[in-house]
C-alpha cells in the first residue's frame, strides 16, 4: 500500500514545535521533522524571554536559525508567542514601568520582531493564555495590575503586529478552550469586542494538551462553539497524554497505544469537518516521545506524540492520518 505522510495527506499545514538544539544535534530528529511536517514553531526560541535578553539587546540567534531552516526546507513558521505573561523577561518585570512606558516597550518589541520576520513568519500567536480556568482574567500577569482595561491593551498588541506585517495571520492562543465553557465564553466575548472595534484578529488557537480520557463529546461541542466565531482555527500544541495518573509504574502497552490512536483520529476527524476556509493547521507540541515537554518540563513518564523514541510511527500516527 502507498503510505502517505501527514503533510502529504493533509489539506492544511501540519506543524511541530521544535527546538533548535535538537535540529542541530540529532540527524534522526531533523529527518523526522522534514519527513512528516511542513510547518514549525519554536518551542521557546521565539518567546519574549528568549529574544529580549536586556533593555538594550535582542538575541535573534535561535529564532533566525529556525526561520532559515524553514525557508531552506520549504516549510512555514508559526511564531509563538509575542505577549505571554509567563515569558516576560525578568529585567522587564523588574523595571516596574507604568502602563504607558510598559505599552511603549511592548509596541517596540512587537514592531521589531514581527518586522524582522515580515513575509517569513506567516502567522503569530500575538497573545497567549490571558484567561484562567473558568474565564476570569488570569491573575499571574502584571498586565491586570497595570491596565484598567487589559483586553484593550491586548487588542492594541494585535494592531501593532498588523502594522508590522499586514499579511501575517494573527492568533489568540490558549489551552482548554474546547473543554472549558467559561474560558471559551470569555474568549468569544473578547473576539466579539475585537471585531466590533476592527482589531485585526484572524484566528484562535486551542493548544489541545488533552488526554485519552478527555470527554470527546465535550471536546466536540466546544470545538463547534469555538468555530462559530468564524475565525481560523488552529490546533496549536497537540499532544495526548496516556499516563493520566502520572504514575512511575505506568506501562505504555498496545491497549494504551490503541486508545491514544482513537483519540487522535477523533480529533483530526473533527478538524476535517471544519469549513475549508477555517482550516489553518494542526501542530503537535513536539516530534518524538523522546523529548516531550511533559517529561522534560513536568517530569513524569509520558508518551503523548505520534513518533516513539526511535522515531517510528506509533498507532497514534495512523490514527491521526485516518481522520484526515
Ligand atoms: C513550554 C515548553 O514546552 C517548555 O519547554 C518551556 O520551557 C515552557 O513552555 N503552553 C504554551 C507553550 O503556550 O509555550 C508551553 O511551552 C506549553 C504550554
Amino acid at each position: 500500500p502507498i503510505t502517505q505522510t501527514l503533510k502529504e495527506k493533509a489539506k492544511f499545514k501540519i506543524g511541530a514545535a521544535v527546538k533548535m538544539k535538537d535540529l542541530q544535534n540529532e540527524a534522526n530528529y531533523k529527518n523526522a521533522v522534514l519527513k512528516h511536517y511542513n510547518q514549525i514553531t519554536g518551542e521557546f526560541e521565539m518567546k519574549m524571554a528568549s529574544i529580549w535578553t536586556s533593555a538594550t539587546a535582542y538575541n535573534y540567534t535561535a529564532a533566525d536559525y529556525l526561520v532559515s531552516f524553514a525557508k531552506d526546507n520549504n516549510m512555514e513558521v508559526h511564531g509563538h508567542t509575542l505577549v505571554w505573561y509567563d515569558s516576560f523577561p525578568e529585567w522587564f518585570k523588574n523595571a516596574k514601568y507604568d502602563s504607558i512606558a510598559f505599552e511603549a516597550k511592548v509596541k517596540v518589541y512587537i514592531t521589531d520582531v514581527v518586522g524582522r520576520y515580515k513575509g517569513r513568519v506567516k502567522s503569530w500567536d500575538v497573545v497567549n493564555e490571558v484567561f484562567a480556568d473558568g474565564g476570569a482574567m488570569r491573575n499571574e500577569t502584571v498586565i491586570n495590575s497595570l491596565f484598567k482595561d487589559p483586553i484593550g491593551f491586548y487588542g492594541r498588541c494585535f494592531r501593532y503586529a498588523k502594522a508590522a506585517d499586514p499579511d501575517a495571520k494573527l492568533f489568540y492562543n490558549d489551552y482548554s478552550v474546547v473543554i472549558d465553557g467559561g474560558k471559551r465564553a470569555a474568549i468569544k466575548k473578547m473576539v466579539t469586542r475585537f471585531k466590533a472595534n476592527g482589531v485585526p484578529i484572524d484566528g484562535l488557537g486551542d493548544q489541545f494538551h488533552y488526554a485519552t480520557d478527555t470527554n470527546r463529546q465535550t471536546m466536540k461541542t466546544g470545538f463547534t462553539d469555538m468555530a462559530s466565531t468564524g475565525l481560523l482555527i488552529h490546533i496549536s500544541e497537540l499532544d495526548i497524554k496516556v499516563n493520566t495518573g502520572k504514575s512511575d509504574s505506568y506501562v505504555f502497552n498496545d491497549t494504551e497505544a490503541q486508545k491514544q490512536a482513537e483519540t487522535y483520529k477523533y480529533i483530526t476527524t473533527m478538524y476535517e469537518e471544519l469549513p475549508q476556509a477555517q482550516k489553518f493547521a494542526i501542530s503537535t507540541w513536539g516530534v518524538t516521545d523522546k523529548y516531550t515537554w511533559l517529561t522534560s518540563f513536568w517530569h513524569y513518564k509520558e508518551y503523548p506524540l505520534l513518533l516513539d523514541a526511535d522515531y517510528n510511527k506509533k498507532p497514534a500516527y495512523q490514527g491521526f492520518l485516518d481522520g484526515l
